[in-house]
């Protein structure tokens, strides 16, 4: 099995991954509100894709039955002791919030570990009803009692720290996460009109995977997954149908290369 490749193909089928080989999938996928995919980039500029052009318009039924049949396929590629991440947030269709707690459906016979909440300053404002400033991450097992958890990489600082009162400067994190989105000044910034911050997938390939692990994102937009986890000594797997977000990806992860060492 080939690794630290990007397939440009849809990911309802990952043939060229077996079964039980995969420590992590994060990812984020396609809400179904009309990004313009391979269109139009968050910075206005047109990317004229060669390959499949992918819309975010699906029937709604449609997209559903997509998420099942990738998702049903990172099942059988994760590890006994490995876990899925899915970074997704509420959707406003027809003037109503849609909260994305339908997509536990597909993970039934898994188990739901955390219910993470992202929250950040920016993004858009609206006098209708509260400005949104939050995304999940829904974080699934496969084995409740065996699963990779490392706590202790990832300890964030103690606020007003007071020897007399705590034993360390480092405290574990909540299921609260305060990061930044990936904002037009942010060096990471690529063309891609949903890319996530490198800082919130550190965290989660820091806790659920070890070095030289494969890290595996079926929607893989602008590789930030692949970059992190080439970053901390991890391989990576994945999919992406639009070739100019396999392209950022690739040149992202050039700049990456010779970084970490090999298994
Ligand atoms: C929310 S974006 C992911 C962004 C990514 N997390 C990043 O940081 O750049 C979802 C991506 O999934 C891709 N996509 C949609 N359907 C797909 C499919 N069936 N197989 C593979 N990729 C797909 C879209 O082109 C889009 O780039």
């Amino acid at each position: 099995m080939n690794i630290d490749v990007i397939y440009m193909c849809s990911s309802e089928d990952m043939t060229q991954i077996e079964n039980k080989s995969v420590s992590l999938v994060v990812t984020s996928p396609p809400y179904n509100i009309d990004i313009r995919y391979g269109n139009k980039t968050a910075k206005g500029k047109v990317l004229e894709s060669k390959g499949v052009k992918y819309s975010d318009n699906m029937d709604e039924d449609e997209y559903r039955t997509m998420l099942s049949r990738v998702f049903a396929e990172c099942k059988r590629v994760v590890k006994d002791d490995g876990s899925i991440w899915v970074n997704i947030k509420n959707r406003l269709i027809d003037g109503e919030i849609v909260a994305p707690f339908w997509i536990q459906d597909f993970f039934r016979d898994m188990y739901l570990k955390n219910l993470i909440i992202w929250n950040f300053d920016w993004g858009g404002s609206t006098n209708k009803r509260f400005a949104p400033r939050y995304e999940f991450v829904f974080w699934f097992v496969k084995d409740k009692n065996n699963y990779t958890f490392n706590l202790d990489d990832v300890k964030i600082p103690v606020l007003n720290y007071r020897p007399d009162k705590y034993k360390s400067q480092l405290r574990n994190p909540t299921d609260v996460w305060r990061m930044s989105m990936v904002s037009g000044n942010f060096q990471e910034r690529t063309a891609h009109p949903a890319q996530y911050p490198e800082q919130l997938i550190e965290r989660i390939i820091l806790t659920g995977s070890n070095p030289g692990d494969i890290i595996m994102d079926p929607f893989m937009g602008s590789g930030t997954t692949a970059v992190v986890a080439k970053k901390l000594g991890r391989h990576y797997l994945g999919y992406e149908i639009v070739k100019d977000y396999c392209d950022i990806a690739n040149e992202r992860l050039s700049k990456v290369e010779g970084q970490v060492t090999h298994d």
